[in-house]
């Protein structure tokens, strides 16, 4: 299938669903306020890889937190491809130094919008095309 529709009605804030595209893991989270302004308070220049590697905007576009997460009014809402830009593992959620997540491999360590703080993996976590199709359904891809 080359896009999938997802009901995230179910997912309260502080909660995530894994769903799989293409083969790959999705991960679907409901930021909690904290993570949002957790995130929002970092500095690009901080940032181990500052482009937002968003699909759905400009190559180019800055890793902010608003690019990283489904844009104004719906920043809450995070959805990314769940595979570590490093070798390819499965991060675990809500866990590591940021409350992000965590890549048991070798120790990558993202932060609550996805974006890799350090560790090995060279990029943020990828953000696939999606759309939302109604208030509480996501069309990925
Ligand atoms: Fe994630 Fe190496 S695969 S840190």
């Amino acid at each position: 299938l080359a896009s999938i529709e997802v009901d995230v009605s179910s997912l309260e804030p502080g909660m995530s669903l894994t769903v799989k595209w293409r083969g790959k893991p999705v991960f679907i989270r409901n930021r909690t306020q904290k993570e949002i302004d957790d995130a929002k308070g970092t500095q690009l220049s901080d940032l181990k890889d500052p482009v937002a590697r968003n699909a759905n905007l400009p190559s180019d576009a800055q890793a902010t937190d608003v690019a990283r997460s489904a844009g104004e009014g719906k920043e809450n809402w995070l959805v990314m491809i769940g595979v570590c830009t490093h070798l390819g593992c499965i991060p675990l959620g809500q866990a590591g130094e940021y409350g992000g997540w965590f890549c048991p491999c070798h120790g990558s360590v993202y932060d609550t919008a996805g974006r890799i703080r350090h560790g090995p993996a060279p990029m943020n976590l990828a953000i696939p095309q999606y759309a939302f199709t109604s208030e509480k359904k996501i069309k990925v891809g």
